[in-house]
């Protein structure tokens, strides 16, 4: 139950009912901006700072707002806003962004398992809103003489936000271990320092007394700067926050001030502090506070699967739970990813909130994600085709919720659960065999297993009137 104080009681009461001002146009956020200092000061409770961020979530910015880019400068196709595409009409070539008004468009099926979808805010999107981000080449006419149209950049279809804040506290915990790894590699020169924490082998770290440098050759799964990134499907952002800053500017031309800095108009479109610290701070802790998955129906069936799943190494990178050592998440601005610690303005008990974990013994929680927040080479047939080293890599994709998620993979290739195993390549590629090889009844547990693992049935419920 939310208790609100009473100004922005309506404001978000009326948001949330779609009780627009009937009047003039003005900007869809409204008047009454949210500081960072709201938040900070204690003035606002965490519900209430969640109703915020659910509000600016679902809000369809437009012009007054900020939205899009300002008038575009043909000798320099890059800016205004940075896009390597001019968007030539305005709004919403849907390359390279501009794409949308509201983060709800592509976070909004809870179940794509029902008819019809079920809604569900944060949830996932339908291929009809993937991402096209720094296309190359879109050859519907096959000019290349394929035999097939081709598509050569990145193509990317809305995962959801569900349990973000478990694997946000991992992310934020995992980060603060592995970065006393350099001390203890420059402590004891010549030697290999695994780098194991969680559970989760990120490999080994060496400092070659002779070069005087550190090796980074046997590392894991994970860059040199050994900060865990669950998020993006390519493990790009160490936190929600992160994420939403960039979401804001790539989709809409919404800057936030901590990106280009306050009163500052960077794409040239006449707002300035177009998204406040406090904004995405709501935002974060709305999108960190999102019910996590849930297992529902479970079988006896769905437990063999399970064991089949093990059996033919699915969960050498599936791993189906990491325990955190604490229980509380927490917030911090400005974030330094490497020192996790530093600027914690909020925490957030996720056994207490709407989040919902489980606790574990020993004061942390369970995160039943299935995966080891690793990246892995998938290979080639997965590729982006950029020409990088990474283009093959991906994070370990989370399994939770998977039954409501299609389709699937980074894309949304694979329509169906069985599509996307056998595309598995690359690191895989053992597992994807092992699979293939199964006895159909056995591939059926598998199946029968993926299937019990839900989206939570009512996200933000308790924030909606
Ligand atoms: C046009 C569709 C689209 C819109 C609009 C959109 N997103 Fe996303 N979102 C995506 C895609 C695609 C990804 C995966 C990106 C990647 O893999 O790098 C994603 C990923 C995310 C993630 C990371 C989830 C994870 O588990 O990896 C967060 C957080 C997120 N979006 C928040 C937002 C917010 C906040 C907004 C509004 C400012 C927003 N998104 C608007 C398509 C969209
Ligand atoms: C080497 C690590 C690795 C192994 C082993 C592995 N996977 Fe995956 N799995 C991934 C990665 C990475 C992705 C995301 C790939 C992408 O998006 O293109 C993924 C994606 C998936 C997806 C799609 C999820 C979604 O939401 O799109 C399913 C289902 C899946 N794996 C099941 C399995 C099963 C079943 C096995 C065992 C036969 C298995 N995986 C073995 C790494 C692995």
């Amino acid at each position: 139950m939310l208790t609100l104080s009473a100004g922005r009681n309506l404001t978000i009461a009326a948001a949330l009912c779609g009780l627009a001002s009937a009047q003039a146009d003005g900007p869809a956020l409204g008047a009454d901006r949210i500081f960072q200092a709201d938040i900070e000061n204690g003035s606002m409770t965490v519900d209430e700072i969640r109703a915020e961020g659910l509000r600016i979530f679902c809000t369809p910015f437009n012009h007054l707002d900020g939205y899009g880019d300002g008038a575009m400068d043909p000798l320099d196709p890059i800016s205004p806003g940075g896009r390597p595409t001019l968007q030539g009409n305005g709004t919403f070539l849907r390359v390279n962004g501009l794409d949308s008004q509201s983060c709800l468009e592509c976070h909004g099926i809870g179940s794509a398992a029902t008819i019809p979808a079920t809604f569900g805010i944060g949830g996932v999107g339908p291929s009809s809103t993937n991402v096209i981000f720094q296309p190359r080449r879109i050859d519907v006419i096959d000019a290349a003489g394929q035999g097939m149209a081709g598509f050569n950049g990145r193509f990317i279809n809305p995962p959801f936000l569900f349990g973000s804040g478990g694997l946000e506290l991992l992310a934020l915990e995992m980060t603060a271990a592995l970065q006393q790894g350099p001390r203890a590699a420059f402590a004891s020169p010549d030697s290999d320092i695994p780098l194991v924490t969680h559970g989760v082998s990120f490999g080994s770290l060496r400092f070659d007394s002779a070069s005087g440098a550190f090796d980074y050759s046997s590392l894991e799964g994970i860059p040199e700067d050994l900060v865990v990134r669950p998020f993006g499907r390519k493990g790009s952002f160490q936190t929600v926050r992160g994420f939403d800053v960039e979401a804001m500017r790539f989709h809409f031309g919404i800057e936030p001030t901590e990106l280009v800095g306050p009163g500052v108009d960077s794409d040239g479109d006449g707002v300035s502090d177009e998204l406040l610290a406090g904004e995405i701070s709501a935002m974060h802790i709305f999108g960190a506070t999102l019910e996590r998955p849930e297992v529902r129906d479970w079988t006896p069936e769905a437990d063999q699967g399970l064991d089949v799943f093990g059996a033919i190494g699915c969960a050498v990178c599936h791993i189906p739970t990491l325990t955190t050592r604490s229980r509380a998440l927490p917030f911090r601005f400005p974030e330094v990813e490497t020192a996790p610690q530093l600027n914690q303005f909020l925490r957030v008990d996720l056994t207490q909130s709407a989040a919902g974990f489980d606790p574990a013994p020993g004061g942390g929680l369970e995160v039943p994600l299935f995966s080891d927040l690793k990246l892995h080479d998938m290979g080639p047939g997965l590729a982006e085709a950029f020409g990088n080293p990474d283009d093959a890599l991906y994070i370990t994709a989370r399994l939770w919720g998977v039954a409501d998620t299609a389709p699937y993979l980074h894309d949304g290739r694979a329509t169906t659960l069985t599509d996307a195993i056998l595309l598995h390549g690359g690191e895989a590629q053992g597992a994807r065999d092992a699979f293939a090889a199964l006895p159909s009844a056995q591939k059926v547990e598998v199946l029968t297993f993926l299937k019990r693992l839900r989206t939570p049935l009512d996200p933000a419920g308790d924030l909606l009137p």
